[in-house]
């Protein structure tokens, strides 16, 4: 079994370098695979999630060379099969990418129903509406999608019914190179959305619009080779850092982010009582008191991620005051704050409302990482506390922090990793 020791309290300080989008890597890489070619990539994170998502393309034929851990040529010259193999897609959510981007370059596809973190229901009824309104026939079956379309998709007008991510990139991967236009409407405006139409235009795409309400993709025959791209910063990786520098009333510097999408995490931390400094691509959050209570209402973007809600709660739960969170996005997010009870904190989590009455200090205790961002919680909760936390079920933070010890252990944290048994 694997676990972190968290040996608290500390104050960080210092400097943090922030790695690849997680959420735009796992839509890039499968977006490679309609380029009959090769892609180099960098500032790919070196997470499980990514190096599954590796896995899978192997396992479909690409060839990767490595040049470093985040940066690699994927050749999908090769790659002749759109049959994903059920023990690999099943582990995690954006295997979901596999739909657009195979049903682009092939006449079908079968993928296993996805995985990821449990956050309550997470349907894909809007990414199954988008490729049957390009024509494709898809059925789900035995915990498999399938997708099969006999001749090229046609884009239509297609109106999402609710503001989905991967319903957005799933539909941007099978337009780009379907016959005519697509005008896509009510689609989602992260950052990781933008990135995978800035990818795919820098080989020849024509997508207009990602990062505002409306995309407009044209179709193209087919994607230039030997393209070069860099992933952009993952913005819930430096929230995540400005929120543990905040919640330690620590003084970090977090340098290579997008201060621009940063902006909503920014604003909450600043009416926390935070400094919150830009300084170019770099951001600097100290803070030399205790919290101010705040209000957290999640939002797709430009709102308040939902995957920053976690991390966020540990400054509320040591505010001066009483807080609240209200989840807009996901059915069920608060079972991390169970975990946060047992070291202290006084929260009340009913429905998509959480109530925090702010405590002065937290106490290590055994907790457990419900999902991905909850460990990140947990991690900075142990930072903050006195004596020290056990976390377990580390798997789902390895999924998408890299090098998280060493980078919290470089600003002054204490956290061992320690494998017991087999
Ligand atoms: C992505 C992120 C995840 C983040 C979430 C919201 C990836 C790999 N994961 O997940 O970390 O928490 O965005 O920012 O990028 N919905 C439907 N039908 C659908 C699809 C979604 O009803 O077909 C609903 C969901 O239940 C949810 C909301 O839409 O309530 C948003 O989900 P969505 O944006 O699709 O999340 P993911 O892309 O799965």
């Amino acid at each position: 079994m694997e676990k972190f020791v968290v040996h608290g309290p500390c104050r960080l300080q210092g400097t943090v370098n922030i790695s690849g989008a997680k959420n735009a890597a796992v839509a890039i890489l499968p977006a490679t695979l309609l380029v009959d070619g090769k892609c180099h990539l960098e500032n790919v994170p070196d997470i499980s999630d990514i190096r599954a998502y590796l896995e899978i393309l192997e396992s479909l034929g690409s060839k990767i060379t490595y040049i470093s851990k985040n940066e690699m040529i994927i050749d999908n010259s090769d790659v002749g099969s759109a049959l994903a193999s059920y023990d690999l897609t099943s582990k995690f959510r954006a295997s979901y990418y596999l739909l657009g981007s195979l049903l682009g370059r092939f006449n079908s596809v079968q993928i296993s129903l996805p995985g990821g973190c449990n956050l309550g229901a997470r349907p894909i009824d809007q990414h199954i509406k988008v490729l049957e309104k390009l024509g494709a026939e898809v059925n789900v079956m035995h915990g498999n999608v399938y997708a099969k379309r006999t001749s090229k998709l046609i884009g239509v007008p297609i109106f999402l019914d609710v503001v989905s991510v991967g319903a957005t990139i799933n539909a941007i991967l099978a337009c780009t190179l379907a016959d005519g236009i697509t005008v896509l409407e009510n689609v989602a405006k992260e950052p990781h959305v933008v990135d995978v139409a800035n990818f795919l235009n820098s080989m020849g795409a024509k997508i207009k619009g990602a990062g505002t309400d409306v995309i407009r993709i044209t179709g193209v025959e087919s994607l230039k080779q030997n393209s070069s791209y860099s992933i952009i910063p993952d913005q819930i990786e430096a929230g995540t850092f400005m929120v543990a520098a905040a919640a330690t009333r620590g003084d970090v510097l977090i340098k290579n982010c997008i201060p621009k999408h940063m902006e909503p995490i920014t604003a909450k931390l600043i009416e926390a009582g935070a400094t919150v400094i830009e300084e170019g691509s770099n951001i600097r959050v100290t803070m030399d008191k205790r919290p101010l209570p705040i209000t957290v209402k999640t939002m797709p973007y430009p709102g308040f991620p939902t995957d920053m809600q976690p991390q966020m709660c540990i400054l509320q739960a040591l505010a001066n005051g009483s807080s609240m969170i209200v989840e807009n996005i996901w059915e069920s997010r608060f079972h991390y704050t169970d975990e946060l009870s047992k070291m202290g904190a006084t929260i009340s989590a009913h429905g998509n409302t959480a109530v925090i009455t702010g405590v002065e200090k937290l106490y290590g205790s055994p907790v457990i990482s419900h999902d991905l961002r909850a460990g990140a919680a947990m991690i900075i909760a142990g930072c903050v506390a006195e004596g020290y936390t056990e976390v377990y079920s580390i798997e789902h933070i390895l999924r998408g922090y890299e090098n998280i010890v060493d980078k919290f252990n470089g600003l002054g944290a204490n956290i061992e990793y320690i494998k017991e048994g087999n």
